[in-house]
């Protein structure tokens, strides 16, 4: 509300937060976390036994961890920020002042992490005989540091789907130590040795001679490792199961699944069980019978730990809704203690960035459209991915819905669907919200984020604007908002004014 809606109606900004924040995952703890402890306990081992195979495997791993997490790991960790400031401003802004000195200290392991791989990788080839130790010593410093960079970020990610105590006594160590941070913390940690050690057997045929003796003792090696860290992955998955409240409970059968396929989820769930298995039992096989394990086992691993640790994120992601920050913010970014006053002054009254803050006769449509962009749009679109159309044509078929069946679905719709927040604000925002809905069924029109179109303030006098003059506020009201802000008169032409130009079939309800 306080911020120009970034929005993608094609794919949905969760569609691209979800491939920039995975994607990040899965290099930071298979390539960075699990992985540099594998290759310095390697590189000890080489040195131990005597055997430069042992060194010269250890460093060609490295090779391709260093350059897969000093570019795409590093990218991915800054689109995760750009990336959740777009879709949602008012949550990351409050993790940042809940969090500051977490993210401070992340900030200084981070630049501890990026300067301690280069030397670990650059230095490898000349701190050799007497200095081999030291250099062992940088791969541990790195290790712990990998580790660290996880460690801080997990208990916000905890924090995210249980605020535990801290809405009570909002204290930084409240925030940090929630409930779900250590149990998340200790699945997390083995979960990345095991897919650094799948990721390992990979990069070990590949670095490995056919026929040569050394590619089954790399292929017991990397084995080895991945079976030693599944009963503590095990015993961690069992206890941050435990640990996910109650109300999330109810969400699991949507989040492992979607809706449609619901009843599919114990299926699905099974599936996983079983992906979980293939992967031991290859593990199992790779230590006991190094030579006979056949190639298509050696990719198996990988794929899926990949997909598990894929699926991970996903089903945490959703389970916490309908909140982006459990209890304290719901994912619209409305916290549920601003809801009483929005139900009397209204959302748009309130909003810095909207067309409409006084809903008339003439503007109702606008007043809708910048009530699905404030209330829906951060997770859904009109007609892309879980588009509200689509959704709204599968509960209430192809003939025009009804007026007061889809204002009453909206008025209950978080009692019947616990993972999407109650609609904000009053009850002319409800009948004009169920108006825009009902136009969208008719004329499944795009609906273009901030980042195209620019933002709109309503040319009038309004409450707020007043507001904000009597306060000396510059930012809020009309003509506060900066660079972005266009004063839109209603009726101007559609060249400056898309979303309210005579073009728009919106603006003038046919
Ligand atoms: C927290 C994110 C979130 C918000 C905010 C949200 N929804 Fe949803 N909504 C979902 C998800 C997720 C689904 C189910 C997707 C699936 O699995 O098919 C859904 C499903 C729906 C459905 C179909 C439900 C059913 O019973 O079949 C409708 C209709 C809907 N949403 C409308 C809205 C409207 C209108 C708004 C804004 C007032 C809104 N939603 C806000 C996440 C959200």
């Amino acid at each position: 509300m306080d911020f120009p809606l970034f929005h993608l109606d094609l794919v949905g900004n969760r569609i691209m937060f979800a491939v920039i924040a995975i994607l990040h995952v899965l290099i930071n703890h298979a390539l960075a976390v699990g992985a540099i402890p594998l290759i310095t306990l390697m590189e000890w081992w080489g040195q131990r036994t005597g055997r430069s195979e042992w060194d010269r495997l250890a460093y060609r791993i490295l090779a391709v961890c260093f350059i897969v997490t000093t570019s795409v790991g590093a990218l991915t960790g800054v689109g995760i920020w750009f990336s959740a400031s777009l879709a949602n401003p008012s949550a990351i802004g409050s993790l940042i002042r809940v969090f500051f000195w977490a993210w401070f200290f992340e900030w200084l392991v981070f630049v501890t992490e990026v300067s301690l791989i280069m030397a670990y990788f650059l230095t490898w080839k000349s701190w050799t005989g007497a200095r081999k130790p030291a250099h062992i010593g940088l791969g541990v410093a790195l290790s712990i540091m990998s580790w660290l960079t996880m460690a801080v970020i997990v208990a916000i990610l905890g924090f995210m789907m249980d605020t535990g105590t801290w809405p009570e006594a909002p204290t930084f160590w409240r925030g940090v130590l929630n409930p779900i941070y250590i149990p998340q913390l200790v699945f997390r940690t083995p979960g990345a040795m095991v897919a650094a050690g799948a990721f390992a057997l990979l990069l070990a045929f590949f670095f490995t001679r056919k026929g040569d003796g050394f590619r089954a003792q790399a292929v017991r090696f990397t084995s080895a490792w991945t079976l030693g860290w599944v009963p503590l992955c095990a015993a961690g998955a069992w206890w941050y199961w435990r640990v996910v409240p109650e109300a999330m409970g109810a969400n699991v059968a949507v989040a492992l699944t979607t809706q449609a396929f619901e009843s599919w989820h114990r299926t699905v769930g099974y599936l996983i069980l079983a992906s979980a298995g293939v992967l031991v039992l290859v593990s199992l096989w790779g230590v006991t019978a190094p030579r006979r394990l056949p190639r298509l086992a050696l990719v198996l691993p990988v794929l899926l730990a990949f997909a598990l640790l894929t699926y991970f994120e996903r089903v945490r992601e959703f389970v916490r809704k309908p909140y982006v920050i459990g209890r304290y913010m719901y994912a619209n970014g409305i916290r549920p203690a601003d809801y009483p006053l929005l139900a009397t002054d209204g959302v748009l009254a309130h909003a810095t960035y909207t067309p409409v803050r006084t809903i008339t006769d003439a503007n109702r449509l606008a007043a809708g459209r910048a009530m699905f962009n404030i209330a829906c749009t951060r997770c859904h679109t009109t007609t892309g991915v879980n588009g509200v159309v689509k959704k709204l044509t599968d509960l209430y078929g192809t003939d025009p819905w009804e007026r007061e069946v889809v204002e009453g679905y909206l008025r209950t719709m978080h009692n019947t669907r616990p993972f999407m927040p109650p609609v904000p604000g009053t009850e002319a925002e409800l009948a004009a919200l169920t108006d825009y809905l009902l136009e969208l069924q008719r004329n499944p029109q795009r609906l273009p984020g901030a980042q195209s179109v620019g933002v709109e303030v309503p040319d009038q006098e309004t409450p707020a604007a007043s507001r904000a003059d009597a306060s000396g506020d510059l930012h809020a009201g009309r003509g506060g908002p900066t660079l972005l802000a266009r004063p839109v008169t209603p009726g101007s032409d559609g060249e400056t004014s898309p979303q309210v130009g005579t073009h728009d079939p919106l603006a003038s309800p046919h």
